[in-house]
């Protein structure tokens, strides 16, 4: 079994300095990770999440320049309002992650259609919310690093995911196309697709289903959010500059592509 990743990037602790960073969903978990690892990276992070006291509360254990953003995807008004704060705020924006989402899982014959509908208001409609609001900033800058949280089901399904499956390969296609309409604007789109993450959204399966996904992952443990982090610090770098449009699996050898 390896290490779990730390919060240590292999980039330098300048890589990102200058830059601004909007990461939605960011009050716990996954995101929370995501806003340390860049501020780390040396950029100042806005951590958007729709429970506004939680994202306030995380800002302040980010080290370096941070803001708590009340900030409800699903709702296009919020997402608007959000950006110009963060524009008020810091003037710029360089990168933006597209991590929140929820799920609302059952079998498909008895998934009611608040929860198709809900899933892909967060999931979907909020990537395309969030994107479009960075993108006519990116597009001014001629310079954008767009990320979009995707996940393992999106490639290989999973029984009582139909609704979140759709919603995470769906902004893989989203993706592409963004990838394909900015290049020539200086502004990449990339997706992370992480695959089971200990996180409060894992937390809920039951140690019998925890158990037998282990068994599935040839680097034998659940990842840590940080294992994600690192992939999108490196996706937001410099480093990244020629790769765009691409999906990048973060799932310890459980899904090879
Ligand atoms: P989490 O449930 O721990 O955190 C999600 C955060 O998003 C919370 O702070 C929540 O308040 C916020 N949020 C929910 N709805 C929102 C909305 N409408 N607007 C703004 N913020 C909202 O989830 P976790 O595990 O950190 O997941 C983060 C991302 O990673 C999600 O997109 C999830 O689908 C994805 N992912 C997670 C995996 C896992 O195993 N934990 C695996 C693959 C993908």
């Amino acid at each position: 079994m390896t290490a779990p990743s730390s919060t240590a990037s292999p980039l330098a602790p300048s890589a990102l300095a200058g830059q601004v960073a909007l990461v939605t969903g960011a009050a716990q978990g996954i995101g929370l990770a995501i806003a340390r690892t860049l501020a780390g990276c040396g950029a100042a992070v806005v951590l958007a999440d729709v429970d506004a006291e939680k994202a306030q509360a995380a800002a302040k254990t980010v080290t370096g320049r941070a803001l708590g953003l009340a900030m409800n995807v699903a709702q296009g008004a919020e997402v608007t309002a959000g950006i110009d704060r963060v524009m008020t705020e810091f003037g710029r924006l360089d990168i933006l992650v597209n991590n929140a989402g929820i799920t609302r899982d059952g079998l498909l014959i008895r998934m009611k259609e608040e929860d198709w509908d809900r899933v892909i208001d967060v999931n979907l409609k909020g990537t395309f919310s969030c994107t479009k609001g960075a993108l006519g900033i990116m597009i001014k800058q001629r310079r954008g690093r767009i990320i979009s949280i995707a996940s393992i089901v999106a490639v290989m399904g999973n029984s009582g995911q139909a609704n979140y499956a759709a919603s995470k390969a769906a902004i893989i296609g989203f993706t592409k196309s963004v990838a394909r309409e900015y290049a020539n604007r200086g502004v990449t789109a990339n997706a992370v697709a992480p695959g089971f993450i200990a996180t409060a959204m894992t937390e809920r399966l039951p140690d019998d289903v925890q158990a037998r996904l282990r068994e599935q992952i040839p680097l034998g443990r659940l990842g840590v959010p940080e294992d994600v982090a690192q992939a999108v610090a490196f996706l937001a770098s410099d480093a990244a500059a020629y790769i765009t449009g691409q999906v990048l699996h973060v799932n310890g050898g459980m899904w090879m592509g």
